[in-house]
């Protein structure tokens, strides 16, 4: 067998397993599902998740497959067997279903990219930027277009491999990507009218807190930290096994965390300031930035940074989403990497077409209440993340608890003082919560 490929340093892999976690969850989906879920309650389930569960599962994952040092389905093979592989193979399924919207709205922002170069953005009226985007999601071959486009970007760096593909987009513009999220959020909260929306963000009312706010914040923090599909698991099989994984784990995690909280004041502040809906749905960052743009010298120029460095962020996670997909196809049923990514990518991207036309042509579709890009969402963040992250956590927990700890510690070059805690919340913490969260959301 060829040797895999790795990461060539520790901040290669960091910048790559932070690359993956933060893209759109982050900056598309965050914002909007804060407004949707009333504000600062949902900040604080959401933190609250990511540091007791998302830093747990990331770490189960990491230490799965630097371990296994293969495919999501091969590591749980190659560690234990039994019925286990089975926990792999639904992360694979669950990279189709993540990778069929995720393309679709990494889409709309390769538009808005090219749309704020026209200047055709450049307005703070709700109604006209409602109505532009309303009119873009609204144009079938646009939208399908789009997300056929951001699709055969991922293929490409997919099919380039690890090393060559991810490490090195992952290397240089997530820096580049935080200097201009963290400017623009320094002028949404220095907006006349922005303190409303600070303080919808940051002051938790708890009495609005429902099921459904919890079950959210839970599918959040699994979406948003790349974890319960084996993402974290094919990344860390790229590894050596120097690097010390419960620090890189914690790293992961605050940058993940800082981008989303980031965000949250960039979009959230403006949305208040300038009377749009904070519960408008998927639409709320591409309607709301471009009123944040108007207000800015140099606007368009910005709005284009913005949007095409998103993009890039959405690839540098869409990636993620299919390379679990991609390395089980070259483990496991041998196939070459140029096929399995051209072969996968084309499944998805047919996959996403109905999540395109959801929210124009087919906006009446409804499953289960929501719209069909919605309801995709739902069932991979909501059941299938927290289903894959119950099974993790309790195959670390008790099945290779003693390995596992072993290899957090990197055979003991890198002594983990809280190790005990760890196997503890995968035994009991972890499965617990999050089978409790899906259960009452349902
Ligand atoms: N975390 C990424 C984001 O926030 C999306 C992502 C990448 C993802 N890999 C994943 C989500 C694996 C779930 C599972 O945009």
């Amino acid at each position: 067998m060829a040797k895999r490929d790795h990461f060539a340093t520790r901040l290669g892999f960091v910048l790559a397993a932070a690359g993956s976690a933060v893209g759109l969850g982050n900056i598309w989906k965050f914002p909007f599902m804060t407004g949707q879920n009333g504000g600062g309650a949902f900040l604080v389930l959401y933190v609250a998740f990511v540091l007791t569960i998302g830093l747990s599962v990331m770490l189960a994952e990491f230490a799965i497959g630097r371990a296994g040092q293969r495919n999501p389905v091969g590591a749980f093979r190659a560690l234990k067997g039994g019925a286990w592989p089975a926990v792999g193979g639904l992360g694979v399924i669950a990279g189709f279903v993540i990778l069929s919207f995720y393309s679709v709205v990494g889409g709309w922002t390769l538009a808005y990219a090219i749309k704020s170069v026209s200047g055709a953005l450049a307005s703070n009226d709700p109604k006209i930027l409602g109505a532009a985007f309303g009119a873009f999601i609204a144009d079938p071959l646009d939208v399908i277009g789009f997300h056929a486009a951001f699709m055969v970007l991922t293929l490409v760096i997919v099919a380039g491999g690890v090393r060559h593909g991810i490490e090195r987009a992952a290397r240089i513009l997530m820096p580049i990507l935080a200097l201009l999220v963290i400017v623009l959020a320094v002028r949404a909260v220095t907006l006349d009218g922005a303190a409303k929306g600070i303080a919808f963000f940051l002051t938790p009312d708890f009495s609005r807190v429902t099921w459904d706010t919890v079950n959210a914040a839970l599918g959040q923090a699994f979406f948003s930290l790349s974890l319960g599909m084996g993402t974290m698991i094919t990344y860390a099989s790229y590894l050596d096994r120097q690097v010390n994984l419960p620090k890189t784990a914690a790293q992961v995690t605050l940058l993940d965390t800082g981008f989303a909280v980031i965000a949250g004041l960039m979009v959230l502040p403006a949305v208040f300031a300038f009377g749009f809906d904070p519960a408008a749905g998927p639409g709320l960052t591409f309607i709301t930035l471009p009123a944040v743009f108007a207000q800015m010298p140099a606007g368009a120029l910005f709005a284009f940074l913005f949007f095409a460095l998103l993009a890039i962020a959405a690839l540098t996670s869409a990636v993620s989403i299919i390379e679990p997909v991609v390395s089980y196809l070259i483990d496991e049923r041998k196939m070459s990497r140029r096929a399995a990514t051209w072969g996968a990518g084309a499944v998805t991207w047919a996959l996403g077409v109905p999540s395109a036309l959801s929210l124009g042509p087919w906006k009446d579709v409804t499953v289960g209440g929501k719209g069909i890009l919605d309801a995709v969402d739902y069932l991979a963040s909501n059941i299938m993340l927290p289903l894959g992250g119950i099974l993790i956590t309790l195959f670390v927990g008790w099945s290779v608890a003693a390995r596992a700890v072993d290899e957090a510690q990197s055979g003991g070059a890198h002594p983990f003082a809280l190790a005990k805690v760890w196997i503890f919340i995968c035994r009991f913490v972890a499965p617990a919560a999050v089978a409790w969260v899906m259960i009452q959301g349902l």
